[in-house]
């Protein structure tokens, strides 16, 4: 019963119309033990029947809601040290036990069922695996050089599918009339829906929770995937979630979280490899950060060969320039500054720093001391043991 009565921070409740098949088809299968569909979707808002208050068993499938009195160590790091304002608690969602805020289950249906278009350009990754780059890189080479329309708000014409999941301003807004959010936050969704073709999207989400017409292969749109090495990605993923999304902790409890899998779209691997695995499907092309780093031309080739672009020397050079990270952190469309103001002003987080702060391959190294860098390379090496894959 505490399991759903003790959420800190309960929301009002809230009215929902849309089923959530997403994530509730996995919760169907054992209903013994699970909520059930309608219950499910009441969970979600908090309203659940005494009937159905009930955790699901260790190893379930279905959303597995965390509780605030957990004693499991990762479930009390995030309860004390990751519950911003917009953030009500967490689920962990799918085979994988992807965790994600409850409020993600709002929107999970909706994602499910979403129409995908073939002509859509989608960047899938695990956060800090280096999107914002390869978000700028496709854009401009399949809009043919555009560099006009490129100061748009990268937010805005290449849009982030699982933004309004992960920021619940329900409460918050009353509060604060002076913060008006734009529909690609407060609505995510709807806002990618409804545009044009051809559609830029981002998602963190992994493979398993992505729309059901890509995973079962009826629509096929050009998915690149970017993926970055661990211990690269949990700093520039710590210092990320400082400034934009209310972590209040050490930079040890991050790594803890990291390595557990408690941090929104862990774990991290099974993110990474369920794309490693698809790499040569036409659609997919697998990118990493590091040879970004390595040869950004090479990749800028790479990548307009799979987007179907011809492109000249005197172009790669152009858009090599425009992505090089000097250019990145001083160019507003791209730099994220604004988001960060806006979170300062209005107390929704309070530590200082830059979306584009390092952009180093090798900068973990400034802040994690040799155990810990054993530690991280020994879970590396026995996630990539059966892969071709290496960092
Ligand atoms: P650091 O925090 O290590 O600096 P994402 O876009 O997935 O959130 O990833 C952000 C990371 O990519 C940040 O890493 C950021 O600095 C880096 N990045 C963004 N643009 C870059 C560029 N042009 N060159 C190198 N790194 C870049």
């Amino acid at each position: 019963m505490k399991c759903v009565q003790s959420y800190r921070r309960l929301g009002r409740p809230r009215v929902s119309s849309r089923p959530l098949r997403g994530v509730t088809r996995q919760a169907n299968s054992s209903l013994k033990h699970r909520i059930s569909i309608d219950q499910l979707e009441t969970c979600a808002f908090l309203t659940l029947p005494e009937s159905a208050k009930q955790c699901p068993p260790p190893g379930a499938m279905g959303p597995q809601f965390i509780p605030a009195d957990s004693n499991d160590e990762q479930d009390r790091l995030l309860n004390e040290l990751f519950m911003p304002p917009f953030r009500k608690g967490y689920v962990r969602v799918g085979p994988n036990k992807v965790l994600l805020p409850l409020y993600y289950l709002d929107y999970a249906g909706r994602i499910e069922d979403m129409e995908v278009r073939d002509s859509d350009v989608w960047i899938v990754s695990h956060p800090k695996a280096g999107t914002t780059w390869t978000q700028e890189m496709a854009w401009v080479i399949n809009q043919d050089f555009d560099f006009e329309g490129a100061k748009v708000p990268l937010p805005e014409r290449f849009p982030f599918l699982d933004h309004t999941p992960l920021f619940d301003y329900t409460d918050i807004l009353p509060n604060l009339p002076e913060l008006q959010l734009p529909l690609f936050v407060s609505d995510s969704v709807t806002y990618i829906n409804e545009m044009k073709s051809p559609r830029y999207i981002k998602t963190h989400l992994p493979w398993e929770l992505l729309p059901k017409q890509i995973r079962e292969g009826t629509k096929k749109p050009k998915i690149i995937y970017v993926a970055r090495n661990a211990k690269d990605t949990c700093v520039s993923y710590y210092h990320h979630c400082k400034i934009l999304e209310g972590y209040s902790g050490s930079f040890d409890n991050y790594c803890k979280l990291f390595l557990g899998g408690s941090l929104c779209f862990a774990p991290f691997w099974p993110h990474v490899l369920n794309f490693w695995k698809r790499r040569d499907e036409p659609n997919i092309l697998f990118l990493k950060y590091e040879d970004l780093k390595k040869d950004l031309p090479a990749v800028i080739r790479k990548t307009a060969a799979f987007l179907g672009k011809d492109l000249n020397e005197e172009q790669v050079d152009l858009l090599a320039e425009h992505l090089s990270f000097a250019r990145m952190k001083s160019n507003p469309a791209v730099n994220y500054e604004a988001a960060i103001e806006i979170n300062r002003r209005f107390n929704l987080t309070t530590a200082d720093g830059h979306f584009m702060r390092s952009g180093q391959v090798g900068n973990y190294k400034e802040v994690m001391g040799p155990e810990l860098i054993a530690e991280f390379d020994r879970w590396t090496q026995e996630n990539l043991a059966k892969s071709e894959l290496t960092f």
